[in-house]
């Protein structure tokens, strides 16, 4: 595996290689856990040659704090993504990605609306741009994203319709740890007692579907079981759509961390906790 810091680089990497490879993009922003490495699992087994992005994007997050709390492990993820089969690391600089003087912004409209829209302002237009430069540094055939982050998945897969962007972007299953709770980077905040509190979320969550299953209100059952839960602050249970499934989506807050989560609400659809 190689790491590579510049687009430059990047891009004189990948030119002789275009014409005889499947391209994957699996854009990341570090602190590895299996989640991530299911995204490159999905892409190694569907293309010839893997490209993940390591780059905490600095315009996506509220705050400064939520920022610079944010895990950095970059010789430990250099290591799992080199074990997991990946070919360029691409860990680019804040400067290489926003030179001075950058000033343009995508923003995908009805989509990033609501939910963490509503939640974390600006959000999901940082997040578009950051996509979009990504697609047009690497021009990847596929880009790999996970559907715990559901409405981040929605949102890219509306601008790449919108834009005529030519890549098929995929979607990964959520990964749980063993007793339901999703994979996430912000995990590690988590006291022991606060991990066994966040809990109620994917509980909710599969409350809602059961209760969607028998004809009732998946939304309702799902806030109701929230309500009940303690340490816990609910944020926000709602549907939503994402590649013509219907999901329901949660996230709540546990001591000073906000979690998300989702699952698929369509009878038959795999949910395992
Ligand atoms: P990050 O939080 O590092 O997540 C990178 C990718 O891993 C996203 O597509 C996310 O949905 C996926 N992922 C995270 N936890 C997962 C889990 N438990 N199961 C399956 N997939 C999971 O999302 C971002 O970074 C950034 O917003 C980014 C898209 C890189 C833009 O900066």
């Amino acid at each position: 595996m190689e790491v590579i810091t510049t687009i430059a680089g990047l891009r004189e990497e990948l030119y002789p290689r275009r014409a005889h490879a499947q391209i994957a993009l699996v854009p990341t922003m570090g602190a590895l856990h299996a989640g991530h490495l299911a995204l490159i699992e999905a892409a190694r087994t569907q293309c010839e040659l893997v490209v993940i992005s390591l780059f905490v994007n600095p315009t996506q997050f509220g705050s400064a704090a939520d920022f610079d709390c944010y895990p950095r492990t970059l010789e430990r993820d250099g290591q799992a993504a080199e074990a997991a089969g990946v070919d360029y690391l691409f860990a680019p600089s804040t400067e290489e990605v926003y030179p001075a003087g950058f000033q343009t912004q995508v923003e995908v409209a009805d989509v990033s609306r609501g939910m963490e829209g509503a939640a974390r302002p600006g959000h999901f237009g940082a997040v578009a741009t950051i996509c979009l430069k990504l697609f047009n540094i690497v021009q990847p055939d596929r880009a790999y994203f996970g559907r715990k982050d559901a409405q981040q998945a929605a949102v890219v897969i509306r601008m790449v319709h919108d834009l005529d962007i030519d890549v098929d972007v995929r979607i990964v299953p959520t990964v749980r740890d063993t007793d339901g709770l999703a994979l996430s980077s912000r995990n590690v905040h988590l006291t022991q007692r606060e991990r066994q509190a966040a809990l109620a979320l994917p509980e909710a969550l599969a409350a809602g579907r059961a209760a969607h299953a028998l004809g009732g209100d998946p939304v309702g059952a799902a806030r109701e079981a929230l309500t009940e839960a303690v340490d816990v602050v609910m944020d926000y249970v709602d549907t939503m759509r994402l590649n013509g499934q219907s999901l329901l989506a949660g996230s709540i807050t546990v001591g000073s961390t906000r979690l998300i989560d989702n699952v698929i609400l369509d009878p038959g659809a795999q949910e395992v906790f």
